[in-house]
């Protein structure tokens, strides 16, 4: 740990979601870092508790026509259409440099349908390398009209089960924003059997073009993330957190080590750097750094003393 001086402690970070232990609570986005290598030489890899790969479906994507990024005030919205290699080329491309580092990989998975989920982590759990996987419901279920799988409570256990039942390792399953009540989802997903909850995934949103009197991106809606959505994030971790007993992942316009810290205080056991990896590549590990000190300085005996340690009086 280069930041820390030869004469300073080594400060407990040490986390667990479930039964996957973390060296530190800190992971990356689903979507935000490639597939990892892409960012080998920017900075230390290993650094970082967990990899979240970017999410893999079972065919290849190509995903939507460009543009598919505008910068919003405080955020980006993106319609990349979850653009992906598919689960064999994943597994044959991917896996074997992944698998080398020492660090936990988490694979994002979509699907458009139950069998989609139970194909792909029947596939996943043939890889000894993976860690956990992260199941992304925001997707629209075919077979069901397109309505996304994470907006309703049932069909998000439904999803749950079918990955749950074929998986060998750890089950996270990441929730939607765009709900009325973001608590219902996490109890029907908790119910189902999931290790643990990530939240929150992008708001939809829009945005316009007035010269051209057009959308800004082809895909006309996207998702929102940064900075501008960390108090909706916020709030919602607070919330679901207060709801169910697995531990919640905090995500949303996570730049900073503060940032995470205050994840950790509304009940995050662990959080994910994402949007900020676009702007400061080295985000993610800069945030381990930044809990390091905060740690010391506060002489806490490890940072598991933040998790939910927010007073409200
Ligand atoms: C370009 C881009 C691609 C993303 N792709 C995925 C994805 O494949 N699967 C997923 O579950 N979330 C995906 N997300 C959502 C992020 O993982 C994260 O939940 C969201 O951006 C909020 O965090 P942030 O504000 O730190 O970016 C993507 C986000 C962005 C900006």
């Amino acid at each position: 740990m280069e930041y820390l001086k030869e004469q300073d402690p080594i400060p407990d970070l040490r986390v667990s979601i479930g039964p996957l232990n973390l060296a530190n609570p800190v992971m990356t986005a689903s979507g935000t870092f490639g597939y990892g290598r892409e960012f080998e030489d920017l900075m230390d890899l290993q650094s970082l508790g967990a990899i979240i790969v970017k999410g893999i479906s079972l065919s290849p994507r190509a995903g939507n026509p460009p543009p598919r990024i505008v910068e919003t005030a405080c955020g980006m919205l993106n319609a990349i259409g979850l653009q992906n290699v598919g689960v064999d080329r994943f597994l044959a491309e991917k896996m074997e440099y992944l698998g080398k580092l020492k660090v936990p990989i988490i694979v994002n998975i979509l699907g458009e349908s139950l069998d989609e989920y139970r194909v792909i982590t029947e596939k996943l759990s043939a890889s000894p390398a993976i860690s956990a996987i992260e199941v992304n419901i925001s997707c629209p279920n075919v077979t069901k009209g397109g309505v996304a799988f994470g907006t309703d409570p049932a069909m998000a256990a439904a999803v749950t089960r079918a990955v749950k039942e074929r998986s060998v390792v750890p089950v996270i399953v990441k929730l939607s924003p765009n709900v009325t009540d973001i608590t219902e989802i996490a109890k029907a997903v908790e119910a189902a059997g999931a290790d643990a909850v990530s939240l929150i995934n992008t708001l939809i949103g829009m945005a316009i073009n007035l010269k051209k009197r057009r959308p800004q991106l082809a895909n006309v809606i996207g998702g929102l993330s940064g900075p501008a959505i960390k108090p909706i994030a916020l709030r919602m971790v607070y919330q679901v957190a207060r709801a169910i007993s697995v531990p919640v992942i905090g995500i949303g316009g996570i730049a900073t080590a503060e940032d995470a810290l205050e994840f950790m205080l509304a009940g995050a056991t662990a959080v994910q750097v994402g949007t900020a990896n676009f702007v400061n590549p080295r985000a993610s590990e800069e945030v381990v750094w930044g809990i390091s000190e905060y740690v010391l300085a506060e002489k806490l005996p490890s940072v598991r003393e933040m998790i939910g340690a927010l007073e409200i009086c």
